[in-house]
Order: C-alpha cells, then sequence, then structure tokens
C-alpha cells in the first residue's frame, strides 16, 4: 500500500494547474447512459473513483476510450443494467447509475450502498423522487430492483438538500413523458455542470444551480461534447495548502467564482485572495488567524473543505469553532490531527480548535478523503516528517497530488 512521506516546513509558491472535477466528472459519465450515441468528455481528472466508474460502465456494455484528459463512452448497448455491489461498495457515486439506467432501458439493479465512513448516507430522497415519477421500486437482497416502461414528469420536493439525488433525479426526467419539478434541489456548480451536458445531449434542462430545476422529458438523446468543470475542492485544497505553509500560489485551469464560500474564509484567516478569469492568486501571511465556520449546501461553506480548514486552525493564531451540518460522522481527522499535536475538543457537531504554535510529524492514516487532504496539509507545517498511510483514500479523489505539491516546492514523496 503507498505511503506520502512529507517533511514539513517548506512555503510552497509558484503555479499549479487544477484538475477537472471528480463530483462532475462521476455523474457526466453516467449522463453517457442516456444517449445511445457517443458522448465526448474534455478534462476528465485521471482518479480512481473515475477508473472504478470507468470500468462499472464497461460491466454494463458501455464501450470507453480514453486518451490522455479526454473520454468518449459509447453507451449504444447496454447489456446489463445493474451495479453489482462489488462495485457500489467501493465507490458511493455508483448509485448515479440508477437513474440514467431506468430511464433508458426501463430497468435496473443497483445494490444499496450501505453507510460510510462519514455517515449513514441513505438515498431514501432518490428513490422518493423516482417513484413519484412512476418508478416499481423493490429492495431485494440488498438490491434495487427498478423498472419503469417510461418514466413519467413529476412535481418533486426534497426533504432536504442531496447533491447527487438532484442528479440523479435530473437524469431520470431528461428522457420521462412531460415535465419534472425538482424543489430544493441542490444548487451545486457541478449539477449546472451535468445540466450544461445533458442540455448539450439534447435534453431541456432549465434552473440548475437554483433550488428549482425544470425538466421537460424527450424521446431520446444524442451525441455531445462537454468539458467538465474545474474541480473547486482540489483548488480549495490547494489554496490551504499554500495558506498554511505561509505560501504564495497562483492556481490556473481554476473558477474562481464557484469558491466564494472559501475564499472568505481564506481572507478572514488572513490571506490576500486575487481572482483572475481562469486563476486564483492567494497570498498568506506569516501566521493564519483561526477562522469559525459552519458547513451547508451550495453556496454554503462546502463539507468537502471542513477537514482541510481544521489543519489550518490547528496552527493559527485563536480559536476556531467548526460546526459540520452535513455529515454526522465527519471528524475522523481530529484524531489524528491531535496525534500531531493539534488541540481540538469534539462535541457532538462542533469542534473547538484552539490553534497551536507547531505540530509533530508523526505516522497518520485517514478513513475517508478529504481527511487524508487534511492530514497532508498538516504534514505540510509539522516540524519533521508525517507519514500519511492509506493514501488510496486521496488517490480517489486527487490527480498527482504529491506532483502538484512539489512543483510548488513541497517536500513530499510517494513510497510503495
Ligand atoms: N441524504 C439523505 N437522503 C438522501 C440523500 C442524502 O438523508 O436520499 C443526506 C445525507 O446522508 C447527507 C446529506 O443528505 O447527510 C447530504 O448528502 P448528499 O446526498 O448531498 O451527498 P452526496 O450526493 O452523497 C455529494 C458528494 C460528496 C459531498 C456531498 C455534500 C458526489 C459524488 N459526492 O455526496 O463528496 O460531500 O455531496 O456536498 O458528488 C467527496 O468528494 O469527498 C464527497 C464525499
Amino acid at each position: 500500500m503507498d505511503r506520502l512521506v512529507i517533511e514539513g516546513g517548506a512555503r510552497l509558491s509558484g503555479e499549479v494547474a487544477v484538475s477537472g472535477a471528480k463530483n462532475a466528472a462521476l455523474p457526466l459519465m453516467c449522463a453517457g447512459l442516456l444517449a445511445g450515441e457517443p458522448l465526448a468528455l474534455a478534462n476528465v481528472p485521471r482518479l480512481q473513483d473515475v477508473a472504478t466508474m470507468a470500468r462499472l460502465l464497461a460491466e454494463m456494455g458501455v464501450r470507453i476510450e480514453r486518451d490522455g484528459s479526454r473520454m468518449v463512452l459509447d453507451c449504444a448497448a447496454i447489456e446489463r443494467p445493474e451495479a453489482p455491489y462489488e462495485r457500489v461498495k467501493t465507490m458511493r457515486a455508483s448509485i448515479l447509475t440508477l437513474g440514467p439506467l431506468l430511464a433508458r432501458c426501463g430497468e435496473a439493479r443497483v445494490s444499496l450502498p450501505g453507510g460510510c465512513a462519514i455517515g449513514a448516507r441513505p438515498i431514501d430522497q432518490h428513490l422518493k423522487g423516482l417513484l413519484a415519477m412512476g418508478a416499481e421500486l423493490r429492495v431485494e437482497h440488498g438490491t434495487i430492483q427498478a423498472r419503469a416502461r417510461r418514466l413519467r414528469g413529476a412535481r418533486i420536493l426534497t426533504d432536504l438538500v442531496t447533491v447527487t439525488g438532484t442528479e440523479n433525479l435530473m437524469m431520470a426526467a431528461t428522457l420521462a413523458e412531460g415535465e419534472t419539478v425538482i424543489e430544493n434541489a441542490a444548487r451545486e456548480p457541478e449539477v449546472a455542470d451535468l445540466a450544461a451536458c445533458l442540455n448539450a445531449m439534447g435534453a431541456h434542462v432549465s434552473g440548475a444551480g437554483t433550488d428549482v430545476v425544470r425538466i421537460r422529458g424527450v424521446e431520446r438523446l444524442h451525441a455531445a461534447e462537454h468539458r467538465i468543470m474545474p474541480d473547486r475542492i482540489e483548488a480549495g485544497t490547494l489554496l490551504c495548502a499554500a495558506a498554511i505553509t505561509g505560501g504564495e500560489v497562483r492556481l490556473t485551469a481554476a473558477a474562481p467564482g464557484d469558491l466564494d464560500a472559501v475564499i472568505d474564509k481564506l481572507m478572514d484567516a488572513g490571506c490576500e485572495i486575487a481572482g483572475e478569469r481562469h486563476a486564483i492568486r492567494l497570498r498568506a501571511p506569516a501566521r493564519l488567524a483561526a477562522v469559525s465556520l459552519r458547513t451547508a449546501p451550495y453556496p454554503g461553506f462546502p463539507t468537502d473543505m471542513q477537514a482541510q480548514f481544521m489543519a489550518l486552525d490547528a496552527v493559527a493564531e485563536g480559536t476556531g469553532v467548526v460546526r459540520e451540518t452535513i455529515f454526522e460522522n465527519r471528524y475522523m481527522h481530529a484524531q489524528e490531527l491531535q496525534r500531531l499535536g493539534a488541540d481540538i475538543r469534539i462535541d457532538g457537531n462542533t469542534a473547538v480548535v484552539r490553534g497551536v504554535a507547531r505540530l509533530q510529524g508523526a505516522v497518520v492514516m485517514a478513513t475517508d478523503l478529504r481527511a487524508s487532504a487534511c492530514l497532508v496539509l498538516a504534514g505540510l507545517v509539522a516540524h519533521g516528517e508525517t507519514t500519511v498511510d492509506r493514501i488510496y483514500h486521496l488517490d480517489r479523489g486527487y490527480e498527482r497530488v504529491e506532483e502538484k505539491l512539489s512543483q510548488l516546492g513541497a517536500r513530499i514523496r510517494r513510497v510503495h
């Protein structure tokens, strides 16, 4: 198993490019299932989750060609409309095949994802929406068995804001008969990116990026090309890496407008930030000021950046109060940060982080993707050597993370 070894203390500086967004790429690949003609995606990141999704789709009969960051999915024939447990258990985003398969094939078998390292993560809202659209759903032996001759447009009010739930229902509705309205829809930029691609395929989706999305169903979708949006969470993580080391960086191929909540907090922490059209510059102070934050659906502060900010607060001047409102168990990194010398008290969904003057390197490991990123950030400033174990979590969602950080001057290497 690979690990990352980091020698802390190097101030990051320079320029690095942001990759395509994981959480846009995964639903976009599933959108390919909706059409009998090819979908060409550009700016596809090289990530383990993208490889897992490609494998899952290939097992269904999808032909996939990959050339650098371009991927062409040919879904002319879907032989097996199913997502088995072996795939779903390694990647929850496999649930995103349910809506498209049902809409295109009239049937789907998708294993129920269980709980995961950050929370219970039920999918009841995905199922509620599909039921409203006339699907017959049964859960047998841990698998959702779904059928529908043709889905019908419906008004769906979700009980809570769900990103993949909104995406699943939006995709299913593109081929339904009549109009679907999703209220309380997720406003994440990845939802809008998916809608743009669906529209390029001939769908009629409006309102994506707001909390009411309307989809007028069509008979079929056609071939299209789409460029995947920049990864706002990777960008935020790289900004945090520069901030925690007192550094100065410029991120290219980025979308600053998607990062308002993160940029606000970095400015509160004392960083100077300038947004360009497709780039972001950050200059950090010698020592950051602690910031308090509360995670919320977009445009609020993203839960996927909570762990990274806890690393910043761990070494900042003052005390930061972090409230996680999206997932009930997303503080697994706090204990590992404590092993590096951080002063963190957790009470329910609140973490009180008192900044310390210095962290000390140690061997740490993480149980999920963003927690691993938090530990890498801590390792960049910890005194001495930090080894981050189980980095397969990082490889799921960060493209060549050690190369990008080395390019900025970090002393980081991967060991097998
Ligand atoms: N929820 C329900 N019922 C549902 C759906 C969600 O109770 O039917 C709850 C969840 O348990 C959670 C909250 O609603 O407490 C929000 O969950 P959501 O469905 O929005 O999360 P998701 O769609 O499963 C996506 C990202 C996550 C990101 C969250 C929140 C993808 C593939 N995943 O997950 O990304 O944290 O939205 O923004 O888009 C990551 O990249 O590290 C990651 C975990």
